[in-house]
This record gives structure tokens, C-alpha cells and sequence, in this order.
């Protein structure tokens, strides 16, 4: 009774000294964290979208690249599918975002967005060495606060799924050229497969994923499922309201949700109040994320 006082009184401080943090429900909030806590860190894991929740949004001024991006912006691409990649983004992305239409209105565009990246990609004959200096050329910039929580978890050995949308080959070299992909991390995401004889990319792998799909992440069978099964409570991170769905794929007792709202703030805030148990504004950081990690023994 005296550790949970301690962690509840710990809670609340730490919550109310964050200005950016916004939250519906604060009883079952901390409900959940306290939980969370006690069960301690061999029972739970974290499922996190990476563009944008990961990353940044805004980088000196400008929006920080998208996996996708560090493809479309190499110097390894030909200008044909830079132009054609940037006139996608420039339909489909204010869809993707917009406070005025609903999922249902959204979701058949957002299918043929990505039908049409896929197939560009495939079209750009893209050599698997070149997504090693793509990476190099065009970093993605690691929200503040995440490199503790990836650390964190390495040492607490509490398994750390990258769920995305994205590309899965850049988000993972990303990782690497960062020396952050340890032993308790998978990612998932669109797979791109390279021809063994010549290296060039000639077709995606497994399931297409866009970021209103994103409630399975078809991990039955793998080694990474065996770290993440017995786990009865997960915390969920995403900027997307659809990332809401991430944990979907696997049954828990607690799930524990925070979304980044990056953009849209005052339209969207009570619609991510209303998905997200903790919702962090303006681009903010992982510390609230290190704090209650921190917690866990
Ligand atoms: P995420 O699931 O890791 O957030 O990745 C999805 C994001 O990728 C989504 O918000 C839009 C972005 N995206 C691009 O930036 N360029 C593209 O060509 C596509 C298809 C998606
Ligand atoms: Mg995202």
C-alpha cells in the first residue's frame, strides 16, 4: 500500500509538471499506469507507430522526413519519381490528415496512395546497397526522449515493436546507422524484397500496411512472439488515430494508450482525447513515457 501511495504521489507530480500533456480521464489513466507498475517489467511490452511518433514532425522549421521521405529525397532516385512520389504526397497526405473528413471518407484514397507508392517503388529498380546511403544521406530526426526509452527497454528487457506504415528497410538501416535496434526490438512494416541475383528491389513482402490497417501485426509463430505473449499489459504509442488499433493483434489485460498530436491541435485534440488515454501536444517528448518506465522493477 505504501509503494502504491508512493507511485500515485510520484505520478501526479511528474503528469502536472509536463505543460503538453492532456488527459480525459486522469483516474483511469493512473489506474492503468499503477498497474502497469506493480505487475512490473517481465509483463508488459510497447507497440509504437515511428513516422512522426518515433520522429519528429517538425524539424528546424520544416517537416521531418517520413521513412518514405529518405527514399523520395535520395540522390539515388531519378527526378521522374521524386516529382511523381511529391505530387502523391501533395493529393493524399492533406486527406490523411484532415479534421474534416471521417476514416470511412479517407480510407479508399489512403488504399490507392499507397498502391501507387508501392508501385513506384518498384518501378524506380531500387538496389538493396542503395537504401544503406540513402539512409546516410537524409537522416530522420529521433523525437527527444525516445533514445532513454529504447535504452531503457534494452536493459529492462521489455520487448519494443515498431509498427509503421512506413517502409520497413529504411525505419530498420534508420535504426542501425543510430546503433538502436537491440535484441528486444522487431520491426514491422511495408517489406520491400530484393532480387538475390541482381539486388533490385521487384516486389513487397508480406501484408501492405497503411495507417488505417494497422490492427494486426501477423507476428504469430515468431521469435519475437514468444517475448511479447505472456505480457498482460502493453503501452501503446502513435500520431495517427488509427495507430489506436496497434495492439489490436494480441490480447492484454491493460493497454495503456498516448498519441502525439502534432498538428490540427485545436480540432483535433478532443478527437484524440477521446482515442488516446494520454494525449502529448505540440511535438513533445518521451519523457513522459522514461518516467513511467522508470517506475517498472
Ligand atoms: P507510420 O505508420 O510510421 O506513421 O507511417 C505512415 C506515414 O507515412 C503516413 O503518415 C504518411 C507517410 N507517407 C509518406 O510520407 N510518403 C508516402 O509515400 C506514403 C505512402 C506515406
Ligand atoms: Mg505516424
Amino acid at each position: 500500500l505504501k509503494r502504491t501511495k508512493t507511485i500515485l504521489n510520484y505520478l501526479l507530480t511528474i503528469i502536472l509538471t509536463f505543460r503538453n500533456v492532456e488527459i480525459k480521464d486522469f483516474e483511469n489513466v493512473e489506474k492503468k499506469i499503477l498497474k502497469i507498475v506493480l505487475e512490473g517489467k517481465n509483463n508488459v511490452h510497447i507497440v509504437s507507430d515511428f513516422d512522426m511518433t518515433i520522429t519528429k514532425y517538425w524539424h528546424n522549421g520544416r517537416k521531418s522526413p517520413s521513412s518514405h521521405d529518405i527514399i523520395t529525397k535520395s540522390s539515388t532516385v531519378s527526378d521522374e519519381y521524386h516529382k511523381k512520389c511529391e505530387a502523391l504526397k501533395a493529393k493524399y497526405y492533406p486527406i490523411e490528415i484532415s479534421p474534416d473528413l471521417t476514416d470511412d471518407e479517407k480510407y479508399p484514397y489512403i488504399v490507392d496512395w499507397y498502391k501507387n507508392a508501392n508501385q513506384a517503388i518498384l518501378d524506380e529498380k531500387i538496389h538493396k546497397d542503395d537504401i544503406t546511403t540513402m539512409c546516410r544521406e537524409n537522416s530522420v530526426v529521433f523525437r527527444p526522449g525516445i533514445k532513454d526509452v529504447f535504452q531503457t527497454c534494452r536493459d529492462k528487457e521489455i520487448p519494443f515493436l515498431v509498427f509503421s506504415a512506413g517502409v520497413q528497410n529504411v525505419i530498420q538501416e534508420s535504426l542501425v546507422q543510430s546503433d538502436l535496434l537491440y535484441e528486444n526490438m522487431k520491426v514491422v512494416s511495408n517489406t520491400m524484397s530484393f532480387n538475390e541475383e541482381t539486388g533490385i528491389c521487384d516486389k513487397f513482402v508480406g501484408q501492405l500496411y497503411h495507417v488505417f490497417n494497422k490492427n494486426n501485426f501477423g507476428l504469430e509463430g515468431t521469435e519475437y512472439e514468444k517475448k511479447y505473449k505472456n505480457r498482460k499489459n502493453v503501452i501503446v504509442c502513435g500520431d495517427s488515430l488509427g495507430d489506436i488499433k496497434m495492439a489490436d493483434g494480441a490480447e492484454h489485460e491493460t493497454c495503456l494508450s498516448i498519441g502525439f498530436l502534432n498538428l490540427n491541435k485545436f480540432k483535433m485534440l478532443n478527437k484524440y482525447m477521446n482515442t488516446f488515454d494520454i494525449v502529448i501536444t505540440d511535438d513533445g517528448s518521451f519523457d513522459l513515457v522514461n518516467e513511467i518506465l522508470r517506475l517498472l522493477n
